[in-house]
Formats: C-alpha cells, sequence, structure tokens
C-alpha cells in the first residue's frame, strides 16, 4: 500500500504532537484542527495539518479522498472487554426485569458460571468464530484497539482454550489486540468451599502454560464480595507478576471492600468498574499524579480509572461518579466491557454516549477517555489512540454532522460513515 491523502477534512480530531496521558482538567481539553489533510503512508499518519498548509506533496498519492462535510477521529480503544462467549445470556436478563439482582443470579449458580458451563462445551474453532464476527461487528462501530479477556473458562482446558482464541484474534485481525487472563472471574462450583484450591490451580497449572505460550499480556481478577477477596485478589496477581503479567482489575463493581488499595499496591495498569466508591475511595484514586520526575517517594501513580457506564446501565446500578474522579484529578478511560452479563454490546459510540449523558462527562472528556486514555489503558499509546505522525491510520470517518458534542448528543444513531484499519477501509 502506498501513500494516501485526505482532504478537505471538516474537522480532524485529536491531533497531537505527543503523547499524554490526560487526568483530571486534561481530559477536557481536545485538540483539533479545522478544514485539514491527513496523509497516509503504509497504513501510518506520516502528516496532518490545516488546508491552506498542505505541503507539495513529493509523492504521487496513490488515493485521494475528498472528507468534505466528514469529521475524521481516530478509531476507539476498547480496553475492557470479555469479547470471548459462547452463548447469550437473554433468560438472565429477564430475571433481572422480574427483579431478580446480579448477585442473585450468580448466587444460584447462573452468570459468570452459566457462561463457564458454555464455553467448556464448545470448541476453539466454535468459539474462534463467533468471536470474529464480534470483532468484525465493534470494528464497523469504529473500535480499533480492543483487550479482550479470558474468564469464563474457569478450568485448567477451558481457560487456555479462551487465550488461545485470544491469541489466534491477534494473528489474524488487523485490529490492535491485548489480551487478559481472568482465571480469577469466580470460583467454579467445585472450589466454592476450597478457594485456595482454585487459586493454586490457577497458579500452578494455568501461569506457567500461559507465560510458556505467552498467551497474556495481563492479569485480572473480579475482587468482589462472594468471588476473590483483596487478598485473594493479591496472591493471584502477585503470581502473575512473576511472568510478567501486569494487572488490570474488575474492583468495586458491587462493594467497596478493599480492591483499590490492593490495585495501587500493585501498580496496576487499570482499575476497571469503579461503581461504588467510598469517599476514602475517591481520595486513593484522587492522588493518581504524575510522579514526581526526580522519582522521589510515593506511589508510582499511573493507574487508570476505567470505566463501564453500558454495565451499570445494563445492571441499572448507578454509574461511577466520573465528574468525582474528573474533580480528583484521576486519568479516566471508557470502555464497553461487553460480555454477555453485564453489557451485551461493544458499541463503544454508546458507551461515549452514556459518558455524557450518565456520568455528565462533557463531549471531549468522554472522546478522550475512549481513544488516547483507553489506548494508554492496553499501553497501545505509541500505535493508536489519537491522531500523532506515526501512530496506526485507525480512523473514524463520520456522516454529515453539525458538531462534535452531536456524536454523544444523538446516541443510538449510526453516524459512522466509514472506518479505517490500518489504512484500509473495512
Ligand atoms: O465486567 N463483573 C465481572 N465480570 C463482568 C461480567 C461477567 C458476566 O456476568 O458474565 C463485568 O461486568
Ligand atoms: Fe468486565
Amino acid at each position: 500500500m502506498a501513500a494516501q491523502l485526505i482532504t478537505n477534512i471538516q474537522l480532524l480530531v485529536n491531533t497531537r504532537q505527543q503523547n499524554e496521558l490526560l487526568r483530571g482538567k486534561e481530559l477536557a481539553g481536545l485538540p483539533c484542527i479545522e478544514n485539514a489533510y491527513l496523509v497516509l503512508e503504509d497504513g501510518v499518519i506520516v502528516d496532518f495539518g490545516r488546508m491552506d498548509t498542505i505541503p507539495h506533496l513529493t509523492f504521487n498519492p496513490s488515493h485521494s479522498i475528498d472528507a468534505s462535510r466528514q469529521f475524521i477521529l481516530p478509531a476507539w480503544c476498547d480496553s475492557h472487554t470479555h469479547l470471548i462467549f459462547a452463548a447469550s445470556r437473554e433468560e438472565e436478563f429477564v430475571d433481572k426485569i422480574r427483579g431478580m439482582s446480579y448477585a442473585d443470579i450468580a448466587a444460584r449458580g447462573g452468570g459468570i458460571l452459566n457462561s463457564a458451563k458454555k464455553i467448556n462445551l464448545a470448541s476453539e474453532d466454535e468459539l474462534f468464530n463467533l468471536a470474529w464476527k464480534r470483532l468484525e461487528e465493534v470494528t464497523r462501530l469504529g473500535t480499533g484497539a480492543i483487550e479482550i479477556k479470558s474468564g469464563y473458562g474457569l478450568s485448567v482446558e477451558g481457560e487456555l482454550k479462551m487465550l488461545r482464541v485470544i491469541k489466534k484474534l491477534k494473528e489474524r485481525s488487523a485490529l490492535c489486540i491485548k489480551s487478559t487472563f481472568l482465571g480469577a472471574h469466580a470460583y467454579p462450583l467445585e472450589y466454592k468451599e476450597d478457594h485456595q484450591g482454585y487459586i493454586d490451580l490457577i497458579i500452578n497449572d494455568m501461569l506457567p502454560v500461559i507465560a510458556n505460550e505467552k498467551l497474556a499480556d495481563y492479569i485480572d481478577v473480579f475482587c468482589e464480595t462472594g468471588f476473590f477477596s483483596p487478598g485473594e485478589t493479591e496472591m493471584i496477581c502477585r503470581a502473575g507478576m512473576q511472568y510478567g503479567l501486569k494487572s488490570k482489575l474488575h474492583i468495586n463493581q458491587l462493594h467497596s471492600i478493599g480492591g483499590i488499595e490492593v490495585g495501587l499496591k500493585l501498580n496496576a495498569v487499570s482499575l476497571d468498574h469503579l461503581e461504588n466508591l467510598t469517599e476514602s475511595d475517591l481520595k486513593l484514586l484522587g492522588g493518581l499524579e504524575a510522579a514526581p520526575p526526580n522519582g522521589g517517594g510515593g506511589l508510582e501513580r499511573a493507574t487508570i480509572c476505567t470505566l463501564l457506564p453500558t454495565a451499570a446501565f445494563f445492571l441499572d446500578q448507578p454509574f461511577p461518579p466520573a465528574r468525582k474522579l474528573i474533580d480528583a484529578g484521576s486519568a479516566l478511560a471508557l470502555a464497553s466491557d461487553f460480555n454477555p452479563g453485564t453489557s451485551p454490546s461493544g458499541n463503544m459510540n454508546l458507551v461515549v454516549a452514556m459518558g455524557c449523558i450518565g456520568m455528565k462527562m462533557l463531549p471531549e472528556e468522554a472522546i478522550n477517555a475512549a481513544t488516547i486514555n483507553g489506548a494508554y489503558a492496553m499501553e497501545l499509546q505509541d500505535e493508536v489512540g489519537s491522531i500523532m505522525i506515526g501512530k496506526k491510520a485507525n480512523l473514524i470517518l463520520t456522516k454529515s454532522i453539525p458538531s462534535l458534542a452531536y456524536l454523544p448528543y444523538s446516541f443510538g444513531t449510526n453516524l459512522i460513515d466509514k472506518v479505517m484499519v490500518n489504512g484500509e477501509f473495512v
């Protein structure tokens, strides 16, 4: 593929000269260029700027695209999904409508355990094909980078099968994909009374194979009442760290039980969910400022707070307190949590809209959280997440819209005209 030139872009969104994780007030700054051009070479951004400064090209672009009346954004970076699952769970959705809670359903062996039964019955090929379709679907909705977790196997074979599916997706898909091992998603029934037995299985039978076959980039634990305690979470993450796996954790989704302290102590890449935060939790998360340049004292404070508004919406829970976190100076990312139990949608456009509608994020804040900060939450900031020279041309080209705020405002309407991954239209 040679060079491509895109001209007359009505608004080129999130244009940056350098990478920076955005915290607190910085989230509201979304640099854009009106009437812009963009030059791509071999799927990479090599130049951009205002149309009146367009350089005389020394090459003959193989493609010229006129983007009059279009906005161009970096593709969404969805840093938290459970995209591999064997079956949907709408029967539980109806039970919830009839009044059961997520915890009630889990306690009767539904929820995660329901998905685990089905994963263990499905073949690797079946799971791959289902996941591939979902990946295609979210790509058309503008996602250009994605994290995918295991966690519905809950057995050595099941977890390894899920991770091998993710590995195959990485090999065959043009998207940037990160893989997270979530063996500690729930205790399988046979280990309900023997937590240490299951933890030993994770540490002794799963992690060494995962490391050996390079099946995961991160480790995750569902730290929650009735699932994994903070102490268990720490033990599992520390074992993962021995193999070079950093943590990305499910924390404070239903209760505040001390997971934040553990996550910060472990220097987690991200703490995800955070629907239920006490005042002291907020203080801890508010301290997530850049480490002092001299490295003196304190935590290495790069942990990102990843909020998943469609999961809170689907469970009819209060939304995470995004405004309080922003006021406290935290770095926020937004992700879909795509999974069959709490967020059966991987639509990041909806996530951005819910960030604005439900959590009172400004459109600029929500877009930054779903692009550059999402990239940081997968450590993919050098490849994706903004319009910057050297990054991949993973782009969203919108239909004609009057303003950027129109995107979350007109939630539920598909405003995407085309999506580009590595410089190619999907
Ligand atoms: O992020 N809460 C933990 N894990 C998922 C839901 C898993 C499920 O219900 O299948 C989540 O919400
Ligand atoms: Fe999740």
